[in-house]
């Protein structure tokens, strides 16, 4: 079974791997097959237990132009909406592979034993979504993100790659612009592992957990991104955050917890509380069901001009369309509201309010390759940027998972098959060590916990869905002071199962991503997408571009990149410019 070859050093065991890949949400999964077909030897770590991913939290559905359902959907449709609700900022390219490849990869998925719901005739059903032209999303009910995972996670089982789980990956080696492995540790064993390797793929999702409220699970800390920062790898559009419209805002233990956009895509409605249907008038066209960006905006508005609901949300009312459906396409939304709000959906109206969930930022890769500028260092999913520019639409996150996953995976073999492995020196590995173990060796050290706390509750109020510079300027004097503290945070105990030890390590990597994050938030002088400023409103020509940070000695650089324009006959005239 086992690919990689062990041998054991005094405190750290040496693993030798072609691609290690961090993170087994659907990215890694998918990348995981593809480099196992190509022959590769492939090794994947995961922080959550295998099959716990944050994947399986998308839930409402698949995006890809089958045309089952509204037979004029294709491609170019495709790629129209995703690009022109992305403000124009993806990089067209990687939204080509995504629109053009989509559909295989649903049917790939089938065939692996996927389980779609279907239409009368048979086919893959699929449903509607927020800003997607056509009837695009197939589904499983509204738990589509656990069939994606469950399905690749099978087929990964039957191959040789080989899974550490529950595990923390603390570092990437990378010398001389090159990787040369990474190193972390078993949260099980509490035992220290160096993977020797010639290509690392980052697929560990995104940066969710540095808001207070967000859909994100815990594992979202953005370890992969601020791991890949520090190997030298370029980081792009960190400002663009996804605010869903729609979480569980009540009580207070779920806030924050999804609300499929399948609610609305299946004819849910938002209300105010004078039980006004206020999409009415701020889209008179597409109502519910216009883009994330903008329904969100519109759910705080009511929310903050005092029409919200008695818990500080706005009411999402599905019971008109009866107990049989609900109970047949949105099954988790009724056990969710019924078990955690005592609120029966089928009879009545849910509270909702937007919730952090997704990360149109992170690393910056080739479109081609999904190699970074670092070589060796790959990306994929959440962790990467490029594809949804300024705003994703629903459910193009799970089909980037695939396409992209699929990608670097191939990517990764091939450059592994041109190139030699590296080693990681007994000087780094141990300086390494001396970093982790020092989280548990301090005398009287600093709770973690209570900095964290403090540094989401800050990006919660003041780098939110309407933001200005004072707020954006507060929220960096803040991350710069808690920056001054984290010298001495540690926890008691020791390796083994210490969630404070993580915490530890996550607190660090957060510091660093919200910093640029917010960087990035006061640099762009424009309102585009998911970054909406009130001191700047409307998107402005000169901000057509993208905002890169690199690392410089301790420093950080700033640079732009400019956006090409796509092809013009790849946009069709269904949606032009926003
Ligand atoms: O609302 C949802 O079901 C989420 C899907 C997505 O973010 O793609």
């Amino acid at each position: 079974m086992p690919t990689g070859l062990m041998s054991n050093k005094s405190d750290f065991t040496r693993v030798t791997t072609d691609i290690l890949i961090i993170g087994a949400g659907g990215a890694g999964l998918r990348a995981a097959i593809e480099a196992n077909e190509m022959g590769i030897k492939t090794t994947i770590v995961s922080k959550s237990l295998l099959g716990k991913a944050h994947t399986v939290m998308a839930e409402g559905g698949i995006a890809a132009s089958l045309g089952n359902v509204d037979k004029e959907d294709n491609w170019k449709v495709h790629f129209t909406d995703t690009y022109e609700e992305g403000v124009q900022l993806g990089n067209w390219r990687m939204v080509e592979f995504l629109a053009k490849e989509a559909a295989d990869r649903v049917y790939e998925l089938e065939r692996y034993g996927a389980l779609f719901d279907r239409t009368p005739e048979g086919k893959i059903s699929q449903r509607a979504f927020g800003a997607h032209t056509y009837r695009r999303l197939c589904h499983v009910g509204d738990k589509t993100g656990l069939e994606l995972i469950r399905t690749l996670q099978d087929k990964v089982a039957h191959t040789d790659v080989r899974i550490y789980d529950e595990f923390v990956i603390s570092k990437i080696f990378a010398t001389g612009g090159k990787v040369t492995g990474a190193m972390g540790f078993s949260m099980r064993e509490g035992k220290f592992y160096v993977f020797n390797c010639k290509a690392v793929i980052i697929a560990s999702g995104g940066v969710g957990r540095l808001f207070k409220v967000t859909s994100n699970s815990w594992e979202s800390t953005g370890d992969g991104l601020a791991m890949a920062f520090r190997a030298g790898a370029a980081i792009m559009d960190m400002e663009m955050v996804q605010f869903h419209p729609t979480g569980m805002i009540w009580p207070p233990s779920v806030r924050g917890l999804l609300v499929t956009e399948g609610v609305r895509g299946d004819g849910g409605i938002l209300l105010n509380n004078k039980g006004e249907r206020f999409m009415l008038k701020y889209s008179p066209e597409k109502k519910e069901l216009d883009a994330r960006d903008v329904v969100a905006r519109c759910n705080y508005k009511e929310i903050m001009e005092g029409r919200g609901t008695e818990h500080g949300g706005v009411y999402l009312d599905i019971s008109h369309k009866g107990a049989k459906f609900i109970m047949e396409k949105l099954p988790s939304m009724y056990m969710q509201y019924k078990e955690f709000a005592g609120v029966d959906i089928t009879k009545e109206k849910m509270e909702v309010a937007p919730t952090t969930h997704y990360h149109m930022g992170g690393i910056r890769v080739d479109p081609i390759t999904n190699m970074t500028n670092v070589d060796g260092l790959f990306a994929s999913g959440e962790a990467a940027c490029g594809v949804h520019g300024a705003n994703r639409l629903g459910g193009n996150s799970l089909i980037d998972l695939l396409v992209f996953g699929r990608r670097s995976g191939r990517s990764a073999a091939q450059f592994c098959s041109e190139n030699s492995i590296h080693d990681v020196s007994d000087t780094e590995i141990e300086e390494e060590i001396a970093r982790v173990t020092k989280f548990v060796e301090r005398k009287d050290p600093v709770n973690p916990y209570p900095i964290m706390n403090r540094l989401r509750e800050t990006m919660s109020a003041r780098v939110g869905i309407i933001r200005n510079e004072k707020d954006l300027q507060v929220a960096l004097d803040t991350i710069t002071e808690i920056k001054q503290k984290i010298g001495n945070i540690g926890v008691s105990q020791g390796i083994k199962f210490n969630p404070g030890l993580i915490a530890c390590l996550e607190l660090e990597n957060m510091i660093q991503n919200a910093e640029l994050l917010v960087k990035g938030a006061i640099e762009r002088k424009e309102s585009r997408g998911a970054h909406t400023r009130s001191d700047f409103p409307g998107t402005r020509d000169e901000w057509h571009k993208n905002i890169v940070f690199t690392k410089a000695g301790d420093g950080i650089e700033m640079s732009y990149s400019p956006v090409e324009d796509p092809p013009e006959d790849f946009i069709v005239n269904v949606k032009k410019g926003r």
